[in-house]
């Protein structure tokens, strides 16, 4: 049940700014005055003036959903950071855990996963100053595979080989997708995974040249380093999460950093494999492009052992967390520095409703 003072015709809308400036706690405990029925244990968000009852168990998010408030939001697991809210009144170390993946401005911004931070506790909240959404047109689409199809954008934005955006049809429901080509090669262009259950990947693989969506961004600090000493580059990735791979790699070729570039494409089986222009531009620049299985073990050790060793490589590794990991692991037994392992981990949406 809403305990906004809207519903409360004890406060009138002439008086409701006075009590938005007052603390947290007083408020509620003033509200729990006014209402006898509520339980005075119970936690209560303030978000907009407004303030909202909590249920045990539930999250910020949640809470905030539950009473039909459009927060922006994706997975729901602490991956896509679309739910992103602030809060100036509450102790650092009990956003800890709801701040990972965060940067340090961010953090000291006060800002937090909504999905991640459990509304055990009452709180003020709001929306942090977010880079403003732009509207971007379709220009062209085109399956890639039975799941992946190629979305084009004409785009004035510019964005570092290696980055994505939250991209939303409706501004509410978001999902995260990287850049596959650098911005100074050409247009915004995404793959998408569909997944026929999904809330948005399956619309927005439905979408017509000339459709619009709307795009914000660029994030991420996943992106080509600059470095002096020539090296190899090793980048490795698994299904769609290929996608800021072959942004990087296109971006490398135009870099003198790097004398050897290898892209080592995965699937969970040959179906996950699938063709792109992308992927053709960099095979006609030479680029040395290997395949493999990755759950085929021989044939992951055996290709990975005919690169190694690794040292001294720049390995980036992009895909589910469970690929990203296993990766990590291998590319640091065939003698990659950790320091030198750089990791983009996507949520496995095959196992949700994206
Ligand atoms: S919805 Fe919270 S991080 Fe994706």
């Amino acid at each position: 049940m809403a305990c906004s003072e809207n519903s409360d015709t004890a406060l009138s809308s002439t008086v409701m700014p006075q009590y938005t400036d007052v603390a947290v706690w007083p408020l509620a405990q003033y509200h729990n005055k006014l209402n006898p029925a509520m339980n005075e244990s119970m936690p209560i968000l303030t978000f907009k003036g407004q303030t909202y009852s909590c249920e045990p168990g539930e999250t910020v998010l949640g809470c905030l959903l539950r009473h039909q408030q459009a927060i922006p939001h994706g997975c729901l697991a602490g991956v896509c950071q679309s739910c992103c809210l602030q809060s100036h009144r509450v102790p650092t170390e009990r956003l800890v855990e709801a701040q990972q993946g965060l940067s340090e401005a961010q953090c000291r911004n006060g800002e937090f996963l909504a999905c991640q931070l459990p509304a055990d506790h009452s709180l003020e909240v709001s929306l942090p100053a977010q880079k403003p959404w732009h509207t971007a047109t379709l220009a062209r689409s085109e399956q890639l595979s039975d799941t992946v199809w190629r979305l084009e954008f004409d785009s004035s934005l510019r964005w570092q080989p290696g980055q994505y955006f939250s991209l939303s049809l409706n501004g509410i429901d978001t999902r995260c997708y990287s850049a596959a080509l650098p911005a100074s090669q050409g247009p915004l262009v995404f793959h998408i995974q569909r997944h026929p259950e999904g809330r948005l990947s399956d619309a927005l693989c439905r979408l017509s040249a000339g459709d619009t969506l709307q795009l914000q961004g660029p994030f991420g600090d996943f992106r080509l380093l600059e470095d002096s000493t020539p090296r190899r580059l090793l980048l490795i990735g698994s299904g769609t999460g290929l996608a800021p791979l072959l942004a990087i790699a296109g971006a490398a070729t135009e870099d003198d950093q790097y004398d050897n570039i290898v892209l080592l494409r995965c699937a969970r089986g040959k179906t996950g494999l699938y063709e792109s222009p992308e992927l053709s531009r960099l095979i006609n620049k030479g680029i040395h492009i290997e395949t493999a299985l990755w759950d085929d073990n021989d044939s992951l050790e055996s290709t990975l052992r005919a690169l190694a060793p690794l040292r001294g490589d720049h390995v980036y590794l992009s895909g589910s967390a469970r690929f990203v990991q296993q990766f990590e692991r291998r590319c640091f037994m065939h003698g990659a520095s950790r320091s030198d392992i750089h990791k983009e981990m996507f949520l496995d949406f095959s196992q949700t409703t994206a």
